[in-house]
């Protein structure tokens, strides 16, 4: 990652950190840019600004590093309902759609996110696309026995799945959630989001596909003008 990403990223992380009231209970996304969110709402508690903040983990990272910074944790079981969630993407169109899934945390995303009163996408300006897809293959999440008709449905489909393979491990990728990854690109890109969401959900064995169609309430984007980070929101 070039040091201008690393900055941006940063920079988007702390604006989203800095919106979060005390008393909240808070959706911790997960990734590289959502890291640095969860570190400044941690170094808002230690110095005291912020009281009383609950996160809901959307992965083991973000069990992990909310640990790390301190930040105590509960279960959708012990609360009624999300103030704020924060959480990266891998593609942002300009009607706010999503998609997600690159760390393979997308379903525990997306039940944290889509509960929360306002969700906050924390991304660098590299992720902006004009259409889902082009820059970005859509991650499904499936059930092991399941994988080989899950693909073979999303062939007919017209989507052209690969299976996600594990980087210094042998083998696929295995989310948190025990379930593997189809890595599946749409020649030309998505042309209608909402709706293949609906269609893949529904393939038997499929778990939860990476679009978050009208899921987004404020984009925070960072950017390096000049060699200097700013974050303006969409
Ligand atoms: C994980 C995600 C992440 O939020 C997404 O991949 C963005 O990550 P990063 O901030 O590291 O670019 O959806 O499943």
């Amino acid at each position: 990652m070039s040091d201008a990403v690393t900055l941006m990223k940063q920079e988007v992380g702390r604006a989203a950190a800095n919106q979060v009231q005390s008393g909240s209970i808070v959706g911790l996304g997960t990734g590289s840019t959502t890291a640095f969110a969860i570190q400044f709402i941690g170094e808002r508690l230690q110095s005291g600004e912020l009281k009383d903040i609950r996160g809901i983990p959307t992965s083991f990272q973000a069990i992990v590093l909310a640990r790390k910074y301190g930040i105590p944790l509960v279960g959708l079981d012990e609360v009624d309902h999300v103030d704020v969630a924060i959480d990266g993407a891998d593609e942002v169109d300009p009607q706010k759609n999503l998609i997600k899934g690159g760390g393979a945390a997308h379903t525990q995303e997306k039940i944290v996110d889509s509960l929360a009163a306002k969700f906050i996408v924390v991304v660098d300006s590299g992720k902006l696309s004009d259409k889902l897809g082009t820059t970005f293959l859509l991650p499904v999440e499936v059930i092991p026995m399941g994988v080989a008709p899950v693909m073979r449905a999303i062939a007919k489909m017209g989507g052209q799945p690969d299976l996600r393979m594990g980087v210094k491990k042998a083998g696929p990728v295995v989310s948190d959630n025990g379930n593997l990854i189809v890595d599946v690109k749409f020649d030309g890109g998505i042309d209608h989001p909402a709706e293949l969401e609906k269609t893949l959900n529904n393939i038997p064995g499929v778990v939860e596909n990476g679009i978050f169609a009208g899921v987004a309430d404020e984009v925070l984007i960072g950017e390096v003008i000049d060699s200097k980070a700013s974050v303006r929101s969409m």
